[in-house]
């Protein structure tokens, strides 16, 4: 279904993160499994290559310790991520997604956005637009990105706090696309955000009844950890 399907679009968060080990292998099947839309995953780049993890440290999500960025490539591969699956390259990942699911690229660690535009050029060449999103906190990182990429993907920036800015920053990257903590979703936001015509994907959305809400306001996607809670049929009923 992809970005472009009818709204829920429903937008595995780092796979199935609330039911196996996030940003693994495993976890990207299970969502896969599940029916979502598309997943999101972390991406850093380390020795040229792209690796997929959220934290800037090791700690939690491996039983390796301190910054991601101060192992080498063959270190990190050595972890665990959880359950016995190591930590995944982009290029793993995206090979293990059915044709119909979709991808956000969030970038996550410094230094990705050559690294991912130059991915998106060599690997995901001919894809539909629909298919491909990159997002991120780090709107600098965004423009870099889409400067290099010759808009290969939709782009769309992240927001963890509200700005009241928030839609002339979004339309400065020239997209309709809007990442947004769903915290900060209130029904006058989303009556603001939905009048400028912009397509919104709420973070992290777990309990169904939330998301029933969010896309009574207009909510195009929803990130979830779960989804075999957060699904279509249980949003369509
Ligand atoms: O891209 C949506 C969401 O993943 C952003 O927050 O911290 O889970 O990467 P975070
Ligand atoms: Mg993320």
């Amino acid at each position: 279904m992809t970005f472009s399907t009818a709204a829920p679009c429903i937008i595995g968060h780092r796979g199935a993160a609330g039911l196996v080990p996030e940003n693994t292998l495993p976890s990207f099947e299970a969502a896969c499994h599940l029916g979502v839309d598309a997943v999101e995953l972390d991406v850093y780049a380390v020795d040229g290559q792209l690796i997929v993890i959220h934290d800037d440290d090791l700690d939690r999500t491996t039983n390796g310790k301190g910054p991601v960025t101060a192992q080498s490539f063959a270190a990190l591969r050595r972890l665990d991520a959880g359950s016995g699956a190591g930590i995944p390259t982009l290029d793993e990942v995206w090979r293990l997604l059915p044709a119909n699911v979709g991808l956000n690229i969030e970038l996550k660690g410094p230094g990705t956005a050559q690294p991912v535009a130059a991915w998106l050029r060599d690997r995901a060449a001919g894809e539909p637009q629909e298919r491909l999103m990159v997002s991120s906190f780090d709107h600098e990182a965004l423009r870099a990105f889409q400067a290099a990429s010759g808009h290969r993907a939709i782009v769309a920036p992240l927001f963890h706090r509200w700005r009241k800015d928030c839609v002339a920053v979004t339309r400065a990257f020239a997209t309709d696309w809007i990442n947004v903590n769903e915290k900060l979703l209130t029904r006058a936001r989303m009556g603001l955000l939905t009048s400028e015509g912009l397509k919104i994907s709420a973070y992290t959305v777990n309990s169904v009844r939330r998301a029933e809400t969010l896309v009574r306001l207009g909510v195009h996607g929803l990130f979830t950890d779960r989804p075999d809670r957060v699904s279509r049929s249980a949003l369509t009923r």
